[in-house]
Formats: structure tokens, sequence, C-alpha cells
């Protein structure tokens, strides 16, 4: 069977407690050809997911056909209100999932109204989750996907937009608009062409200019709505800027930058750091860091790194 019909999913989705109902392929060893693994009628145990992982196996394949039914029982998962019924974990990875799927969607589309409500639904969603007592962003580090598409880095911007505001102490609504800002921020992307944005060679002056563009595009695309707050609009146009006036699009200085550009530019650039360029692999979470803390105080708020630093030194630590 070809792979070009089928999409993977993460086993870290599978849950022994919630039937997917959908057949579920795998790899055959060393090759491309997919081969059932299991039945859409036969659930899968907590034995079959811990042989799983102990095989290395962390991608199952699911028809394309099947990609509405998956997302369903995604969201089924991503949205349980029974205290402790799902472990905060797998919640976290099929919101991620589920958020990156809805994003995607609504990106092709260049539909600006699509986006937005999606993003204020998911920020509510998102908010619930990294809220959680139990919630550890080590957890959502891992489960996280690390490309280069603009919906991803997104998607990964916004929740830990969503973490560090909950650190910084904001209320829930809050940390929902932060989150929400976070699916946004990075709207003005749409409009410059893929192959420019993986471009990995040295860029042109007019290309670097197109690029430098974009904070401004999406906030003409966000500035008329009413329904997104000064925040939320800020996080698009300043996310870019530095404390000591060297950003753009403006070259604000750091009393004329929202707090929440301020936030977003801290994790904008961590997410950058650790995924995947066309030009360089990963970095680790800690070179990532320590290249950030040299900024503090002239590209970023010291206190904001600070606090970012916190979480994720808390988590390679635990
Ligand atoms: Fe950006």
């Amino acid at each position: 069977m070809s792979g070009t019909d089928f999409i993977p999913i993460s086993v870290a989705t599978l849950l022994p407690t919630e039937a997917v109902g959908l057949d579920l392929y795998q790899k055959e060893d060393a090759s491309d050809r997919l081969v059932l693994y299991r039945g859409a009628k036969f659930p899968i145990s907590i034995d079959d997911l811990d042989r799983l992982r102990g095989r290395g196996i962390h991608r199952l394949y699911i028809s394309k056909e099947a990609r509405a039914t998956y997302q369903k029982y995604l969201r089924k998962i991503a949205t349980t209100s029974e205290p402790g019924a799902i472990p905060v974990a797998a919640r976290t990875t099929a919101l991620n999932e589920v958020v990156r799927d809805v994003l995607h969607l609504a990106f092709s589309k260049d539909d600006v109204d699509q986006t937005v409500n999606a993003a204020e639904q998911l920020g509510v969603l998102a908010a619930d989750i990294v809220t959680k007592d139990e919630f550890a962003a080590s957890d959502l580090f891992d489960v996280l996907h690390h490309d280069y598409a603009t919906f991803t880095h997104s998607a990964n911007v916004a929740l830990y937009c969503g973490i560090l505001g909950a650190e910084l102490g904001y209320p829930r609504e809050g940390i929902e608009r932060i989150t929400t800002g976070g699916l946004l921020h990075d709207l003005g992307k749409l409009e410059i062409d893929e192959d420019l944005l993986c471009k990995p060679s040295r860029l042109t002056d007019v290309e670097f200019r197109k690029i430098r563009m974009h904070p401004l595009v999406g906030f003409r695309k966000l500035a008329m709505r009413e329904d997104l707050t000064e925040g939320q609009l800020m996080m698009a146009y300043q996310h870019h800027e530095r404390l000591d006036g060297k950003g753009y699009p403006v070259g604000l200085k750091a009393e004329d930058i929202h707090p929440w550009a301020k936030v977003c530019a801290v994790v904008d650039v961590f997410e950058a750091l650790t995924s995947h360029r066309p030009y360089r692999t990963p970095m680790p979470r800690e070179k990532a860091l320590s290249l950030q803390q040299r900024d503090g105080g002239t590209a970023f708020d010291p206190e904001i790194l600070e606090c970012w630093t916190s979480i994720i030194q808390r988590d390679l630590v635990n």
C-alpha cells in the first residue's frame, strides 16, 4: 500500500480507554510500505502501547479519508471536562494535533474570519490545559512538532505564550487571549511565498524587506476586528520589536512595546531556535536559552526572559 493515501498519527494520542474506531497501519520494517496493524473493531490495550514504544514506534498511520473521524476523537480527548479521566499529557498531545490541523486548514484558505474564530476557540481549550496543576511544559515540548511550517510555528508559539502567561500570573481570560494572539501573531507570513520563507541561502535586500513586512501585513489583516484586544493586535504588530529600538517594523523602544508582544518575542525566538530550519537542525533547549540570555535587556524584556528560562530549566532538571 502506498504511503501517499495515508497520514501519520502520534501513538501518544491513542488511549486504551477511548476506541478510535479506525484501521491503524504501520510501516513495514525499513520500507515505506504500510501494513494493517489493528483493525477498527479491535481496541488497543496498554500492553500494545508499551510494545509499540518499546519498538521505538511513535507513529502509526490512518487513511486520508479517516482524518475527520480521527480529529473528532482528538477533540473529545482534548475537551474532556471529567477531572482526571484522561491524563494531562494525553490531552496536551491531542490538543496540539487539533491546533495544528485546524490552523493548517484555516491558514491554507487564507480566511481571516475562520482563522480568528478557530484561534479563539483553541485559546480557550489550551488555557484549560496549561493551567492544570499536573501540566508540565516538558510533556508539551516532547509532543510538539518542530518543523518549519508557519502553522506549526504558530501553534507552538501560542502554547508557549499560554504557559508563560500562566507563570506570569495572568488571569484565566488573559491566558486564553494571549494564546489566541500567539496563534495569530504570524498571520502576515501567509502573504509571503513559501519558497522565500524556506530559502536556505542568503536573502537579498528586497527579500529581507519583504519578510520584515509581515508584522505590518498581519496587523492590517486583524486591525479592524472588534473581537480582538489591543494586546492581541500588538502581538502581531510588535513581536519583532526589540527593547533597544533595533527591531522592526517600527523600531519602537521598550516602553512603547506592549507587554504581550514582549512575551511573544521571547517564545517566538525560542521556538524558532529549537525547530528545524532549512539551513540547520534544531538547537537544544539549553543552548537556545543561553543564546537568548545574551540578548536579555537589549532585545528581550529581562523579567519575561527570566520567567521563561525558569519554566524550561525546571522541566529540563525534572
Ligand atoms: Fe514573525
